[in-house]
């Protein structure tokens, strides 16, 4: 017997409102034991296919129509004639018509201050139903310069945060498309409806960087929306925005910026008509003005995406009011987001202060200096009675906030985690409680990074889409998560950035930023391998070949800048080491073994060649999987040439680096780039011996922290990787867990011994985060090896379970969500025996390895193999 479990479209199971021309459709299947698959049939309107694969089967029936709905159905037939089926829909959406609406700003309004966001402006119109007739669809597209949020009749419209989401605006930006049928439809027939739209300032228009540079893509906020409404009768109406809307600066959010936080003012508040109730000023209406952006989107297409929406809530562990006034609270979970305060009995104008930080100075103050600029405080200024309040154009990166202007007894404080829309896939556990909680950092540190862009960190003035962070990361973030449609979207906007002679800005989208803007050709190692290695951490895990079709330009493009900038000054070899300062490299950034900047950065020359070897490898990989095999052979041997490069330059030939440090030892190893077996043994002895006399201590920056576990393991030595994996001392992942971490830090010595954080301002420019997600990149070995989970094809279609006993594990399990269905390995150890299960989802086979050696091939079910170790 079958089951279809998933059925999706542009992987979304439901509610997918899309501009594409040729939406994508997956399924995944369940089945009792020996069922097979006889016959599957696809139906989307009127176009019916029997596709041949489970994975992104594109739309090929005719041209899809805007604004409509279309019904998909799946039928599967088995082998005894049985037939399930599954349904779901999309609707397209505006499919390039053009807005009947304009753009819409205040004319009024000048914006020139400097290092600041605007204040959020608001925008109305009333809507009157066309009288006696019956609303059966109503449809609100909406975009903004800015991020905005709409409601009508005071309810607000939809659930998401900092619509319409970061992209580069020159090139990208989405809409989004609300059903408000139930809105309308709702009261008396032919009553007035009033639509209430707040723009602030967001990215497009606020401060951003940590140079606070604002109006990067509008000098002011503006608005585009249309109201599509279809009556009962067959007739419609659609209202867009224009000079009949009004609009205004003095509602009631008075400041909105994405790193200062948000100050509400209750007394201003909107009624439902969007009068002010209450308290004294009453906003000033006046007419909106067409306005034309200074920048003009190249495209504003249906949202790609995936919405930041509420997920957990955290409820104080801890709370203590202080001499000075203000409370503290601790929510015991380190988190991107923001807090709700649910207040009782409150005076008109009382005015609440809330801070935020990630940790308390030593006197159980808030430390908000590694916060940099960002004042990362929300204020409310009351109404009188009880009323609730929480941010919604801002967002912190705290587990800590201070509260001033209430008494405690008067206020409930709920701290709400905001992030996209990502279907968790992965789960890891295993016999060590210090390694789940590591795993649980891992994965709290991508919740507090994934927010619309893949960031560096959640709570200062940076907050990114610093390219070499998602380059280590992704691997990891595709086994916690369906990263499908939030890389996706952000590698449109890093094809859209990439620049002319094909180096990739370090931060996307640049946004005003842009660095080092003296260089602005350059590729920039590792950062730049963004365009290369997330693409590919992506299909691996989702089997999509499209993103490696789309992103195969950019890629090209990138490794042969690559292969440029490397070569420039060198000749013989030395063409191939890509040597300091050419132009310039982050180099082995954040290695915690030298303790300045310019030493991560002096060993550029180590981890740009390995680089180049890497990108260079993977492309070749890529074009091979798209039928390039002329691309393939040229890529691979540039990879090959790099790599003789760095042996030859590098080692004396005999697997011994002439300058020793483990980043430099961990790339060659784990790129398989020495020679021969021989070398290869030795070079990794010696790698082991480095991280010996390091007390078992990491030393490796960004380039070399999500492989020198790998390095050592498939080398030979998976006891020095256990060591490194279970010690507690500084530097190392479970000294954070032993000191408190909830998530992955930036720096390994973020806190000493005593809790204190021991760096001051030593020339990284108060560079000390509580929540980077990029030495978490430790998590794809915690799936790959300790669990043993991972695809030999992309998409798991054939997968391997080889679990790796070790660090005095007696059991590890680890649930990978794959495209068909839930891969698992379970181990455990009793004595001498040990004992595996692998889960092998429908449609899928698995090469199961003992640690004997043994190795079973392994159909559809549910698997349980032994052995005695030795
Ligand atoms: C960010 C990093 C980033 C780095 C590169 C930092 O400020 O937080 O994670 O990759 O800069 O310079």
């Amino acid at each position: 017997m079958l089951t279809i479990d998933r059925l999706t479209v542009e992987n979304l199971e439901r509610g997918c409102v899309t501009d594409d021309a040729t939406p994508r459709f997956s399924y995944a299947l369940s089945a009792t034991a020996g069922a097979e698959v006889r016959e599957v049939t696809l139906t989307v309107g009127d176009w019916v296919c029997h596709p041949s694969s489970q994975i992104a089967v594109p739309y090929a029936g005719g041209p899809l129509e805007p604004f409509s709905t279309y019904p998909v159905t799946l039928s599967v037939t088995d082998e005894r004639g049985a037939t399930v089926r599954a349904a779901t829909s999309f609707e397209t959406g505006r499919m390039g018509e053009a807005w009947s609406g304009e753009w819409i700003s205040d004319a009024t309004y000048r914006f020139t201050d400097k290092k600041v966001s605007p204040r959020p402006m608001s925008f109305r119109r009333v809507f009157v139903p066309a009288p006696g007739r019956q609303v059966v669809r109503a449809r609100l597209y909406a975009t903004a310069m800015g991020v905005y949020e709409f409601s009508i009749d005071g309810r607000r419209v939809g659930d998401r945060y900092f619509a319409p989401g970061f992209t580069s605006y020159a090139t990208n930006l989405q809409y989004q498309t609300y059903d408000v049928t139930a809105l309308l439809a709702d009261g008396d027939a032919g009553a007035a409806h009033t639509l209430l739209a707040t723009v602030a300032g967001g990215w497009a228009v606020g401060s951003f960087v940590f140079t606070r540079v604002n109006r990067v893509t509008a000098d002011r906020q503006a608005l585009l929306a249309e109201l599509r409404v279809d009556y009962a009768d067959g007739t419609s109406e659609v209202i867009g925005t224009g000079s009949d809307w009004e609009v205004t600066t003095d509602g009631p959010f008075v400041m909105a910026d994405l790193y200062d936080g948000e100050t509400y003012d209750a007394t201003r508040a909107f009624g439902p008509d969007g009068e002010g109730v209450g308290g004294t000023v009453r906003p000033s209406w006046h007419e909106a003005a067409v306005e034309r952006p200074k920048t003009v989107p190249k495209r504003i297409e249906a949202d790609y995406g995936a919405p930041v929406r509420e997920h957990e809530t955290f409820e104080p562990i801890g709370c203590k009011r202080r001499a000075d006034g203000e409370t503290i609270y601790d929510f015991g979970q380190n988190f991107a987001g923001i807090v709700r305060l649910d207040i009782t009995g409150a005076d008109e104008g009382q005015r609440i202060d809330v801070r935020h930080a990630e940790i308390l100075n030593p006197d159980g103050t808030l430390n908000t200096t590694f916060l940099r600029t960002a004042k990362a405080t929300a204020t409310y200024i009351c109404t009188s009675g009880d009323q609730t309040y929480a941010p919604r154009f801002t967002y912190m990166g705290f587990r800590y906030i201070a509260v001033r202007g209430i008494d405690p007894a008067r206020i409930r404080v709920t701290g709400v985690a905001l992030y996209s829309e990502l279907a968790r896939t992965g789960d890891f556990a295993c016999s060590d409680e210090r390694i789940n909680r590591l795993q649980s950092n891992i994965v709290w540190g991508a919740k507090s990074n994934l927010l619309d862009i893949p960031t560096d960190c959640p709570q200062r003035d940076e907050r990114m889409g610093w390219t070499g962070d998602i380059a280590v990361f992704a691997p990891t973030a595709c086994y916690d998560f369906d990263m499908s449609r939030f890389l996706d979207k952000w590698l449109r906007d890093v094809k859209a950035e990439q620049l002319p002679t094909g180096g990739i800005p370090n931060t996307v989208p640049v946004q005003g930023y842009g660095f080092p803007a003296t260089m602005p050709r350059m590729a920039i190692a590792w950062w730049g391998d963004a365009c290369v290695l997330v693409p590919w951490a992506e299909y691996e895990a989702r089997g999509d070949v499209s993103v490696l079709e789309d992103m195969y330009g950019t890629m090209r493009k990138y490794v042969n800048a690559c292969r440029f900038w490397a070569g420039l000054f060198g000749v013989g070899k030395h063409r191939y080491i890509w040597w300091m300062p050419t132009p310039f490299q982050f180099g082995d950034w954040i290695a915690p073994d030298v303790p300045k900047m310019q030493q991560w950065q002096a060993r550029g020359k180590w981890t740009g060649t390995a680089s180049l070897n890497n990108t260079a490898r993977t492309l070749a990989k890529v074009a091979r999987v798209l039928g390039h095999e002329a691309d393939a052979r040229e890529y691979d041997e540039l990879a090959d040439r790099a790599a003789d490069a760095y042996v030859s330059v590098f080692t004396d030939g005999d697997g011994r680096l002439k300058e020793e440090f483990q980043t430099a030892y961990v790339l060659p190893l784990h790129l398989g780039m020495f020679p021969d077996e021989a070398t290869r043994t030795k070079a990794v002895d010696n790698l082991a011996a480095l991280v010996e006399s390091n007390g078992y201590r990491i030393g490796t920056g960004f380039p070399g922290t999500p492989y020198i576990l790998f390095a050592l393991a498939d080398n030979g030595r998976p006891d020095v990787a256990f060591r490194m994996l279970t010690n507690e001392t500084c530097p190392s992942w479970l000294y954070e867990v032993k000191m408190g971490a909830t998530t992955v830090w930036e720096r390994w010595d973020g806190l000493d011994e005593h809790g204190e954080c021991p760096i001051g301002d030593d020339g990284t420019d108060l560079m000390i985060s509580y929540n980077h997600y990029a030495s978490g990149a430790v998590g794809a070995f915690l799936y790959r090896r300790v669990a043993g989970i991972e695809p030999v094809e992309a998409g798991y279609r054939r997968f391997r379970v080889r679990p790796l006993v070790g660090g005095g594990l007696t059991w590890a399990n680890g649930h990978v969500d794959t495209p068909y269905g839930t891969a698992g390995s379970a181990w455990s150890v009793t004595g001498t025996r040990f004992t595996l299960t692998v889960d092998v989802p429908f449609g899928t086979t698995c090469e199961a390895t003992l640690p004997d050696g043994t190795i079973r091939e392994l159909a559809h079910g549910t698997h349980t193999m032994a052995c005695d170790l030795h």
